[in-house]
């Protein structure tokens, strides 16, 4: 059973995915698609190995993994899987590719409003969507989301694609709150007052901030803590220190978030492994650990964020249920479509 598992992982590991076995003693197994990097989860799960004895194998890959459980169907060796993004684990639900589950551990660890009503998927981490701000040219230290939409930071103002699924999230937020006609018109004073057409992944508008062509930008709290430890690229600790995070809304609703997460694939070979390591993530260490890896906060409470996470400011979370904005993601792709807020400022 275990070879020939291993032999399926294996022939699975090919183009972009890479399978990172894992030995352990022999009590049963439990087989992870994660679309997380290999190393953000590696030192969990040993130390989940090393609780129960129980044996994981991960196949890492950047996209399709929903699409390859839908297709594998019955025979899928997949148990659980691991990914990012609301818009992702609502859709994971939607492809029909996952199960309930029902475990008190889990529903007291992790808060209602970060967990699917109907349990086929759970949040593991939280990110928030905050603003980075540039410290030579705003002197403010608070914000709202909607002063971003005010004619005084005409031209002032940085951010990726409005359809990508962070920009989604986040004005999917914004029509649960307060509706659409009020959601078009703040979409569209935010685009009227880009610097220039939304373009690059999130690091790059701290970049353009650095750069001077920008003194705001939109960005998830990760991506601090990625530039200011990148040795890789030791330039984008300059881009980092040009920058202060503001918490959009700390004095109000609360700052948007975002989930990384899990869900048990609906035809799990082993089900109660999965749930096992489902619970062993929403446990205190497991928590910490996670967080701390990729610059995340935990979703359990009580469990704090890393020293670093902290040192960026306090997050006060939207209490919006992640369930509620998955419902407002196709409405809010629209109205970035109505207002034409790919075409940039001036259109
Ligand atoms: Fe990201």
């Amino acid at each position: 059973m275990t070879s020939s598992l291993t032999r399926s992982l294996t022939g699975l590991a090919v183009g972009a995915a890479i399978l990172l076995p894992m030995a352990a003693a022999a009590e049963g197994e439990v087989n992870i698609y994660s679309y997380r990097q290999p190393e953000l989860i590696k030192p969990l799960i040993d130390a989940f190995t090393e609780q129960t004895g129980i044996k994981t194998s991960v196949l890492f890959a950047s996209k399709g993994l929903g699409e390859r459980i839908r297709a594998e169907g019955e025979n899928s060796p997949a148990d659980i899987l691991l990914t990012v993004d609301i818009g992702r684990l609502d859709a994971a639900k939607s492809l029909g590719i996952t199960q309930p589950v029902e475990s008190d551990v889990i529903a007291e660890n992790v808060p209602a409003q970060y967990r699917d009503p109907e349990g086929h998927w759970f949040g593991v981490t939280t990110r928030a969507r905050i603003v980075y701000a540039s410290k030579d040219r705003v002197a403010q230290d608070a914000i709202t989301y909607e002063e971003l939409a005010d004619p005084k930071w005409n031209g002032k103002v940085c951010t990726r694609s409005g359809q990508h699924a962070y920009s989604i999230g986040l004005f999917a937020s914004k029509l649960a709150h307060d509706g659409a006609q009020k959601t078009e018109e703040w979409l569209t004073g935010l685009k009227n007052n880009l610097a220039r057409k939304p373009t690059g992944n999130d690091r790059a508008q701290v970049k353009a901030i650095y750069a001077g062509e920008c003194d705001l930008a939109l960005g998830n709290t990760y991506y601090m803590g990625k530039m200011q430890t990148n040795e890789k690229d030791p330039e984008q600790k300059e881009w980092a220190a040009s920058v202060k995070l503001l918490f959009p809304n700390a004095d109000g609703r609360g700052t948007h978030v975002n989930l990384s997460g899990m869900v048990m694939t609906k035809h799990a070979p082993n089900a109660q492994n999965a749930k096992k390591l489902m619970e062993f993530l929403s446990s205190d260490t497991a928590q910490q650990v996670y967080g701390a890896t990729n610059f995340e906060y935990p979703v359990k409470p009580g469990v704090e964020a890393d020293d670093r996470t902290k040192s960026w400011g306090t997050l006060k979370p939207d209490t919006i249920s992640l369930a509620d904005i998955a419902k407002n993601r196709k409405e809010a792709s629209k109205l970035v479509d109505k207002v034409g807020f790919e075409d940039g400022p001036d259109s």
